[in-house]
């Protein structure tokens, strides 16, 4: 209702409301004092299927009576809750409280869990059954939609279980990440390069810095190119954690590998984004969080999994 600038849909509801309820009382009212005129035989005179005949009883009293209360309980129901139009109700009682009081509820049972936790270095709560249970079910919740239900992520979303990091895998690189997300942005380098052949020779050297398949005579060729890279993949091409630019010479590749993944990387480049969870979750829980992503990569025997 507080969508209406005026109040006249307000009253405009309460009026049919109330009418209704009027209405429904005369009608019980007619009916009840109406006599049908009756044959001797206390029968209405209808008669179907040959022999079934109406009689002409009144109603029963105790049925009356339950149609007088269920009236009453409506006015009841209408003074104390909200639905007279806009009208609140004496109780006070809204969705979007409920909805807060329960809330509330929750995180209150939760707290003392949680203060547990406060004290714990991330390293600490990755060992601690509990805090990884949690993580866990955080984890399900708000981030398996995009790095996969077992933290290997796909094409574009990164696997988050192989200690290779974009952004560094510290649990303060881990937790930077979760609090304010990251954006990761390549742009356009065609013109840089110069020619078609040139983007071509050059995502050949790139491959080549990985030992991926690549054609080696046009890898010479599209070495000098590299320059163009170096500012943000490192002369190395190593990368650079401070830009989120990737690692060229592991063999992992985020947005796919070959001359034409890597062709259209340099042709389009790239906006790759995970979004912030600081105002979805709470720093407790990026606290837990930040511990589960860490201990993905660096559980005793994580890399044998
Ligand atoms: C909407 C999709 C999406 C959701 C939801 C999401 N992420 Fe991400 N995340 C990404 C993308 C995309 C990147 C890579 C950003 C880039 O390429 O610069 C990323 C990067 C990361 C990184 C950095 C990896 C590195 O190599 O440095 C971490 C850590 C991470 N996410 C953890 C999480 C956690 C934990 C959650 C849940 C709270 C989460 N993400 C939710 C899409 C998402
Ligand atoms: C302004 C900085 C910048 C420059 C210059 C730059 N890159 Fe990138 N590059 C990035 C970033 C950042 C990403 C990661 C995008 C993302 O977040 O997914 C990236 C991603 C890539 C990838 C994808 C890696 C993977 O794992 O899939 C390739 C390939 C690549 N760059 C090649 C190049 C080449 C070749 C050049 C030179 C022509 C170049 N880049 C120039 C910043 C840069």
């Amino acid at each position: 209702m507080s969508d209406f600038t005026s109040n006249f849909w307000s009253v405009y509801v309460a009026g049919l409301t109330i009418v209704s309820i009027i209405a429904c009382l005369l009608l019980l009212w007619i009916t009840a004092r109406k006599k049908v005129v009756s044959t001797s035989d206390n029968t209405t005179g209808h008669v179907w299927d040959e022999d079934l005949t109406e009689m002409n009883n009144p109603m029963p009293r105790w049925w009356m009576w339950m149609f007088v209360l269920t009236i009453v309980f409506s006015l009841g129901y209408l003074a104390l809750y909200p639905g007279l139009g806009s009208f609140a109700g004496k109780l006070g009682w809204s969705q979007q409280g409920e909805y807060q009081q329960e809330m509330e509820k929750g995180r209150a049972e939760i707290e003392p869990v949680y203060a547990r936790f406060a004290s714990m270095k991330p390293e600490e709560m990755a060992a601690d059954t509990q805090a990884m249970a949690i993580g866990e079910r955080l984890f399900m919740n708000n981030c398996a939609q995009c790095h996969g239900s077992d933290a290997r992520g796909s094409k574009s979303f990164p696997n988050l279980t192989d200690g290779d990091w974009l952004y560094g895998g510290s649990p303060e690189k881990i937790s930077e990440t979760l609090h304010q997300g990251r954006v990761g942005n390549m742009p356009p380098m065609a013109e840089a390069v110069g020619s078609a052949e040139d983007v071509r020779n050059l995502s050949h050297y790139v491959l080549s810095l990985s030992g991926s398949p690549h054609d080696s005579l046009r890898a010479s060729l599209g070495k000098a190119k590299f320059g163009a890279c170096a500012a943000c993949h490192g002369t190395d091409a190593k990368g650079n954690q401070a830009l989120g630019a990737p690692n060229l010479t592991d063999d992992i590749w985020l947005h796919g590998w070959g001359e034409e993944a890597i062709t259209a990387m340099i042709n389009k480049g790239k906006v790759n984004e995970m979004p912030a969870q600081a105002g979805k979750l709470t720093d407790a829980q990026l606290g837990v969080l930040t511990a589960y992503v860490w201990s993905l990569s660096n559980k005793p025997g994580a890399a044998a999994r």
